[in-house]
């Protein structure tokens, strides 16, 4: 099977065919995506102030990223499956789509920044959860937000530009 025929597919398929057709379940299922990007997008920013070095200085960084950290996967996990869904509904066109394409990416490239974070940085925050953030925990935190911030503008952008 081609790629085209993988996208055709699950054009066809029934969950994108009902989405598509249906007069109320895009506008439902895109209320819900915007609802959980707020969520992921407000709790990561909180965090990611905190790295560079901005607000929630009383909090310990460690602290501070435990406790927000589930909501973020939650709605992570929410953004992804009405994505997903939104996706579906129109997968060809949605595919040829430069800024969905360059959102994936962006995507990946936040994944990346946490998971090299996590790996290096995070390994020692006991030594400076409660002092000013070291300059790759700024850097790790500034990447994040400017990703984030450039992740929605390409989501929105999709509208703008996709041909149904
Ligand atoms: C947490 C990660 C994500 C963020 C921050 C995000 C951001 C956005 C934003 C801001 C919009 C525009 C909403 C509007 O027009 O009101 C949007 C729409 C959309 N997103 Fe996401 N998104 C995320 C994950 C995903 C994933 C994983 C997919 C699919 C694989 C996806 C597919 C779509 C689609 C198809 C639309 C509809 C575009 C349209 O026709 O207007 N998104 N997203």
């Amino acid at each position: 099977m081609t790629w085209a025929d993988l996208l055709q597919k699950i054009y066809d398929s029934p969950v994108g065919t009902a989405v598509r057709e249906s007069g109320t379940l895009f506008p439902w299922i895109e209320s819900l995506h915007v609802l959980m990007i707020t969520t992921v997008v407000g709790t990561i920013a909180i965090v990611d102030l905190r790295l560079i070095g901005y607000g929630a200085h009383r909090r310990s960084a460690r602290q501070l990223t435990a406790d927000l950290l589930p909501f973020t996967w939650v709605a992570f996990a929410l953004a992804v499956v009405t994505g997903v869904l939104l996706f579906a509904s129109d997968a060809v066109n949605y595919w040829a789509n430069g800024p969905f394409r360059f959102k994936l990416i962006a995507l990946a490239l936040a994944g990346l920044n946490m998971a090299i974070f996590h790996l290096t940085t995070e390994r020692k925050i006991v030594e400076w959860e409660d002092a000013v953030p070291p300059l790759a925990a700024r850097i790790a935190g500034a990447t994040s937000l400017g990703l984030w911030i450039l992740i929605v503008f390409l989501g929105r952008w999709i509208g703008f530009t996709i041909s149904h």
